[in-house]
């Protein structure tokens, strides 16, 4: 069948093996142990069976799906709707990894009472484990609120991409003393507020280090240098997918760009020279049944069972 069907009741075929789900407990117990936690992005059916298969630990479904997978100039359009779908895909292509949903702009900053609801959403109707939100301040409450709900929250501190405006546009922070204060206050704020794990987003690597060794939860890097408790990369930017210049931070360890667009390109050439489909792409059909099907459209003798009467269209 097409699609490269590899499920059977919900379950990974050909491994013989369940593998348990990552849990916050775990996590907790990498940073006791000094063991890098490795954090993607995914936001579809196959980019969580990559992620799944390759051993990650943690997928966060990005609110950076807006530009990697919707085509939006920034990640401030994304709404929950939007997010649902894609957190529900990937929830369906995840065994292992703890499955983190990111909450996007407008989505928690103005109540509680809308935080929690579209956290329970992420949980309820997307299978999360658990949500991310952006910022310290008033973001802590929000994330205090969730907690309080029942609802395990990542926090993320430092470049909060959704707010770049206020932070002066999409640059590193934390790089004077007042700046690194503010970053370091937003990540006490959060663990405070009871989030399990904070992202650090471009953010020195000397001042991740301080904050984090001051802090009891893991800390995830992006642009934070390597003395976080674990790293994150978006998926499109690690693998090569997508187009233009990169931040800083990324390290692309494919072309996956390249590949499938040389992969199209390929197709079209054969498309066009009539070299695809090929004789191992093609069904046989019996050669006395091809014969008598010869002679029935030569009679005219088409399936008499049944007629169309109706008009011509347009
Ligand atoms: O949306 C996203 O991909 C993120 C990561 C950069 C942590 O928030």
């Amino acid at each position: 069948m097409s699609g490269g069907s590899r499920k059977e009741q919900g379950h990974e075929v050909g491994t013989g093996e369940s593998r348990p789900r990552v849990t916050i407990q775990d996590l907790t117990a990498m940073k006791a142990a000094g063991d890098p936690i490795v954090m993607v992005t995914a936001y579809d059916y196959p980019t969580a069976r990559i992620a799944d298969e390759a051993g990650v630990d943690v997928v966060l479904v990005g609110d950076s799906a807006a530009n990697c997978v919707l085509g939006y100039d920034s990640t401030v359009p994304v709404g929950m709707d939007e997010m649902l779908v894609l957190t529900r895909a990937v929830r369906r292509g995840l065994e292992r990894p703890l499955l983190i949903g990111d909450l996007p702009y407008g989505s928690y900053e103005a109540s509680n009472e809308l935080a929690i609801e579209n956290a329970q959403r992420m949980v309820k109707d997307a299978g999360c484990d658990a949500v991310k939100l952006e910022g310290g301040g008033q973001s802590a409450e929000r994330a205090r609120a969730m907690v309080a709900a029942g609802i395990p929250v990542m926090g993320h501190v430092g470049l909060t991409p959704q707010t770049a405006g206020s932070i002066g546009g999409m640059k590193a922070q934390g790089r004077d003393a007042d700046g690194a204060v503010r970053v370091a206050r937003d990540a006490e704020s959060l663990q405070l507020a009871g989030c399990f794990a904070i992202v650090f987003e471009a953010v020195p690597q000397a001042v991740a280090e301080l904050i984090t060794a001051r802090l009891s939860v893991p800390t995830i890097g992006i642009g934070a240098g390597n003395a976080t408790s674990g790293q994150v990369l978006v998926m499109h930017d690690l693998v090569g997918l997508n187009e233009g210049p990169m931040a800083r931070f990324v390290k692309q360890y494919g072309d996956a760009r390249g590949a499938m667009l040389e992969s199209v390109r390929e197709y079209a050439r054969e498309v066009r020279d009539r070299s695809f489909p090929g004789p191992d792409h093609v069904y046989s059909v019996d050669p006395g049944e091809l014969d008598e099907f010869r002679r029935r459209l030569e009679e005219g003798d088409l399936d008499s069972s049944y007629s169309w009467d109706w008009e011509p269209l347009g």
